[in-house]
């Protein structure tokens, strides 16, 4: 089974995900798949919630906080900025604030108070959440490209949803429950709406979001999940303990893609000792690889002689993870 193969082979699978470890290759494939699939006349859009702005970096243009930006026909990057997003709320909390009070300004008590809890992380978390909550339940592309940041981090976020749906379905159950007694009481009182009405509305719009995204973003049928990994012993066992912590969320993991591969014909040349070493404990690491992921290891990337930025490069890259089917 090559990469290729299952993205012609599984055409609904229109929300890709690479993951793994810091710095082995995930931007670079996302970026490479994206290509790949523009030039195919998708229309992709890839994207980050990564602060280091790392596409930025691969296409060359800053796009940081930007939205959906054109990077080549069909192919759009973008980059979510967590700050961004916490100061639209914190002016959205401002304005309820004047609407309901009919203030002008907002009491310095009350600003210090939303000054103090966008600094919290969780704020953070959540507007970065809610950001890629709009991008994936949108319908406007083909394909959507999440680059994942490092894989505790992306388990962070996987596990975050599933707390965040848990809680929110107790929070809605009790709101039911005390929904049930207002309107009982209502109808006592002769009352038609009630405000627990609109709290109630609002958690289902939450938990409804979440369901939707989670859900896709682990549905089989919509899904494919890529493992970025390299020849070396660490990364092998930390991706193989990672794969199952992946399979307890239900990531559907499509395979693996070994990456920063030496050419072995570099092997037969005029080459330094410690070179040649490399390369055969890397003939070790790729066979462990075999032996660990068997027939789900999709493909191997060689290492190339510079960084990968700019279209070009990606197209090299695009052309070595699908076997230059441009
Ligand atoms: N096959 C390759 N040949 C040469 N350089 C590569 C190759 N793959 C990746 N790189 C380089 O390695 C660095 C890390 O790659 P990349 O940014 O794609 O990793 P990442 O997994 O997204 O990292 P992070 O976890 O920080 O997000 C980049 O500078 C990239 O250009
Ligand atoms: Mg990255």
């Amino acid at each position: 089974m090559s990469l290729a193969k299952i993205f012609q082979e599984h055409p609904n699978r229109r929300y890709i995900e690479f993951g793994g470890k810091g710095g082995l290759g995930k931007t670079t494939f996302s970026a490479a798949t994206a290509y790949w699939l523009a030039k195919k006349g998708y229309k992709v859009l890839v994207f980050s919630v990564d602060p280091q702005a790392s596409l930025s970096d691969i296409f060359q243009q800053d796009i940081f906080g930007k939205g959906a930006v054109e990077i080549m026909p069909n192919l759009f990057a973008q980059e979510i900025d967590a700050d961004q997003h916490i100061r639209e709320y914190q002016e959205e909390i401002r304005q309820k604030i004047r609407d309901m009070y009919g203030m002008d300004e907002i009491p310095e008590e009350i600003e210090n108070y939303i000054q103090a809890t966008a600094a919290e992380p969780a704020m953070e978390e959540s507007a970065i959440f809610d950001a890629v909550v709009d991008i994936v339940v949108g319908a406007e592309y083909d394909y959507y490209i999440y680059d994942l940041v490092p894989l505790g981090h992306a388990l962070y976020y996987l596990s975050m949803a599933s707390v965040y749906d848990q809680w929110i379905e107790k929070i809605t159950a009790l709101r039911q429950e005390m929904q049930e007694y207002a309107q009982v009481a209502a109808v006592l009182e002769r009352k038609k709406d009630t405000e627990e009405d609109q709290i109630l509305a609002e958690l289902q719009y939450i938990k409804n979001r979440i369901n939707t995204s989670s859900g896709i973003l682990t549905d089989r049928e919509k899904t494919a999940f890529f493992f970025v990994v390299t020849p070396e012993e660490m990364i092998i066992l930390d991706t193989q303990k990672a794969a199952s912590l992946f399979a307890k969320y239900d990531v559907p993991i499509c395979g693996y893609i070994v990456n920063r591969v030496i050419p072995p014909k570099l092997a037969q040349q005029e080459i330094p000792e410690y070179r040649r070493h490399r390369i055969e404990m890397q003939d070790k690491y790729l066979a462990k690889i075999d032996e660990t992921f068997g027939g789900d290891v999709l493909t191997r990337v060689p290492e190339f002689e510079r960084d990968i930025t700019g279209l070009e490069m990606i197209g090299k890259v695009a052309d070595a993870l699908f076997g230059g089917d441009a």
